[in-house]
């Protein structure tokens, strides 16, 4: 029974270069599931102008419903998460991050615009995760590239072999529908923005005559001509490569319309893989254990001022969690009980008794968690892969006040355990130096200090370009190298050491001096020593 349950959930994200239609299309797959009755529901966390003014007035509107972050509803049989990602690229490590709690994406691509830089980087994460992806080709009712040559476009690009699985009926003005190559099944529509269509034309043979004079003789003689040669060109789908990250099967439509969306959703279910199992530092967790373990992958602080608190979402990889029974913290070694963790139906929370494999579970926090913390019932393990990427801006931190020194420190502190930014410190000074990866979250992070902790300060612009993480076998190596370098050494917020070039060119001959250093572009968020230590004291117990 609880195998059935878990076999039917799907839990995954949607991810676009902004302005694709992500919004629009998660907005669609509510509405062809039930969980809304008409378009306009979800809110947008597209940040229209690059204005702070305008990021703090979206994360106040989804603090309040945090729930637009998990939106969960049922479609055929089926229980499916769509984890949602933030569309700004300043804030693209958080998007880097939801992507370790999914098991499969939905990649929205313009087809006018084909891909586009954030495309090629998201696609990038997806590859390095093998995370199957499938692609949605939107806004086909504009006139954009012909869709051969857009299959080509995203092949080359994206580095991926792709098969289509629906095919378009015209494009532009003339788009009349897709058919369902997976299902050989066809459906024209007519535009409807805000409902799903009812008047809906449904064959199953495309030399149907009656197709003919739905969509026009030259429109239907062309499609027929590409579906043959599609067919020619692409070998059947794979399911295995799919689930293993290789192929990446396409669908076209138009979001805004309907158009397509039900096709990638019918095929989506069925392809998509369940629960996948996921790996920690011990061994490989299956989503059929009987015990219970998940992981934090995001953070969500409240800023409204008048519902200050933070959620932290969980994602869970085996057993089942329960509301009010104990779970160990394997970071902070100590047991947790949640009496009022919530779930997301829709775009609603409520009060959650219990959640299988696949769900997100929202757990109200004071303080105990980071990102990539472990909780499991009572073993000492720690889920990998939850990486923090070098970030690209570094600026030291200026507090303003004095007399507010301990709130700096908590606040900044705080702001880097939920994954805002990074915290290095460098030993020297003892300097805190703040990185991102865009200008935007340093106005975001003055804005909270203040704010919320009542911090005031500002930042000054350092000339580094990377951070890398330092490990060496050869212990004396490294401390010498640490003492020797200091201007260069930083310690992050789990005290690792780590090294902060200015230049591709100045960090490639410092390596060359020390071949026994290893540096690393990304990390992930504990560090081995820690684990050891606790799983130590766990043992004594
Ligand atoms: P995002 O979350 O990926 O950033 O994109 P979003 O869904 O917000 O869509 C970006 C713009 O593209 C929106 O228009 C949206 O209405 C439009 N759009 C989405 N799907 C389609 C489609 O299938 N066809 C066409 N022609 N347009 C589509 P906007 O003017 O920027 O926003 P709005 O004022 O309509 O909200």
């Amino acid at each position: 029974m609880k195998q059935d349950e878990i076999n039917k959930r799907r839990t995954f994200g949607i991810i676009s270069h902004p302005d694709a239609g992500k919004t629009t299309l998660t907005e669609k797959l509510l509405l062809f599931g039930g969980a809304i009755q008409t378009a306009g529901a979800v809110k947008s966390n597209k940040i229209k102008n690059t204005a702070t003014s305008d990021f703090m007035e979206i994360e106040k509107q989804r603090g309040i419903s945090v729930a637009t972050s998990v939106m969960g509803f049922e479609y055929n049989g089926y229980k499916i998460n769509i984890l949602d990602t933030p569309g700004h690229k300043d804030f693209a490590e958080d998007t880097y991050r939801t992507l370790t709690a999914v098991d499969s994406v939905i990649l929205v691509i313009d087809c006018v615009k084909g891909v586009e830089e954030q495309t090629r980087k998201l696609m990038e994460v997806c590859r390095m995760r093998h995370t199957p992806v499938i692609i949605f080709i939107n806004k086909m009712d504009r006139e954009g590239q012909d869709p051969l040559s857009l299959l080509e476009n995203v092949e080359q690009e994206l580095n991926i072999h792709i098969r289509p699985l629906s095919w378009p009926i015209g494009i532009g003005n003339k788009f009349k529908g897709v058919f369902n190559l997976f299902e050989k099944k066809l459906q024209l529509f007519s535009p409807n923005v805000t409902k799903i269509a009812k008047d809906v034309f449904a064959i199953n043979d495309i030399n149907d005559i009656e197709f003919d004079r739905q969509v026009g003789d030259s429109v239907a003689k062309k499609f027929r001509e590409e579906v043959e040669l599609i067919d020619e060109i692409f070998e059947p789908f794979d399911l295995d490569l799919y689930t293993e990250g290789y192929l990446a099967p396409l669908f076209f439509g138009s979001a805004i319309n309907n158009f397509g969306v039900k096709e990638l959703l019918d095929t989506f279910v069925r392809i998509a893989p369940s629960p996948l199992p996921r790996i920690t530092n011990l061994r490989e967790v299956s989503p059929l254990e009987k015990d219970f373990t998940g992981f934090i992958f995001k953070i969500h602080a409240n800023l409204d001022p008048n519902h200050r608190d933070r959620i932290a979402f969980c994602r869970v990889v085996s057993g089942k969690f329960e509301r009010n029974k104990f779970y160990y913290h394997t970071r902070l070694n100590k047991k947790l009980r949640f009496s009022s963790p919530v779930g997301f139906m829709a775009n609603e929370k409520s009060i959650l008794e219990e959640a299988l494999p696949g769900d997100v579970v929202g757990l109200y926090d004071t303080g105990n968690f980071k990102i990539g913390d472990t909780l499991s019932e009572n073993e000492s393990i720690f889920f990998k892969g939850i990486p923090s990427f070098s970030p690209e801006i570094f600026k030291e931190l200026v507090n303003k006040n004095p007399l507010k020194t301990k709130q700096l420190e908590k606040g900044i502190r705080q702001l880097s355990d939920e994954g805002m930014a990074q915290l290095f410190i460098r030993e020297m000074g003892n300097t805190k130096i703040i990185g991102t990866v865009g200008e935007l979250q340093f106005e975001v992070i003055q804005f909270r200090l203040l704010h919320e902790y009542g911090a005031s300060c500002t930042f000054t612009p350092l000339n580094y370009t990377k951070a890398c993480w330092l490990t060496s076998t050869n212990k004396q190596v490294l401390e010498k190298f640490i003492t020797q370098k200091p201007q260069y050494i930083t310690f992050d917020k789990d005290g690792r050491p780590v090294f902060m070039a200015e230049s591709d060119w100045f960090l490639n001959t410092i390596r060359q001096t020390v071949p026994e250093i290893e540096f690393h572009f990304t990390s992930e968020f504990k560090t081995d020593q820690q684990q050891i230590n606790n799983m130590e004291t766990w043992a004594k117990k």
